[in-house]
């Protein structure tokens, strides 16, 4: 059953992950933007906890930005194939790979400079804010 849950997890990761993705990142629209300062205090905060988490989690695993049940944006990091979704943690509104083969042939074992590029020149924040203004 564990087998069952982790591929099904794993498919719904990287079917958001591939949309969490862009050649045209860059600046967060305003509702996104907006919240994200409401709930961190700052962009940079955000970031800077979305990389903590992603460092954080030791293995195979997933760095999550969710809205929170208490309707508040929030980091996670998930293990393996589960999400925030299987944890109850939030809905995701951005998720990233962060097993080790979505980021070695390009960045060795260099993964903080991954998460860096992903939330600096990868991560599509419009996509994000569609995701948050529909939870
Ligand atoms: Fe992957």
């Amino acid at each position: 059953m564990k087998s069952v849950l982790n591929n099904a997890g794993q498919h719904w990761n990287h079917t958001l992950f591939w949309q969490a993705l862009s050649p045209r990142s860059g600046k967060i629209p305003g509702v996104l933007e907006k919240k994200i300062i409401a709930d961190f205090d700052s962009v940079a905060a955000s970031k800077e906890s979305f990389k903590a988490a992603a460092l954080g989690q030791f293995g195979s695993s997933w760095a999550w930005l969710v809205l929170s049940g208490n309707g508040k944006l929030a980091v996670t990091a998930t293990a393996n194939g589960s999400n925030p979704l299987a944890t109850g943690e939030g809905t995701a509104i951005l998720g990233l790979d962060v097993w080790e083969h979505s980021y070695y042939l390009d960045f060795r074992n260099r993964r903080a400079d991954y998460v860096s590029n992903f939330l600096h020149l990868l991560a599509n924040y419009d996509f994000g804010e569609e995701q948050l203004t529909k939870a």
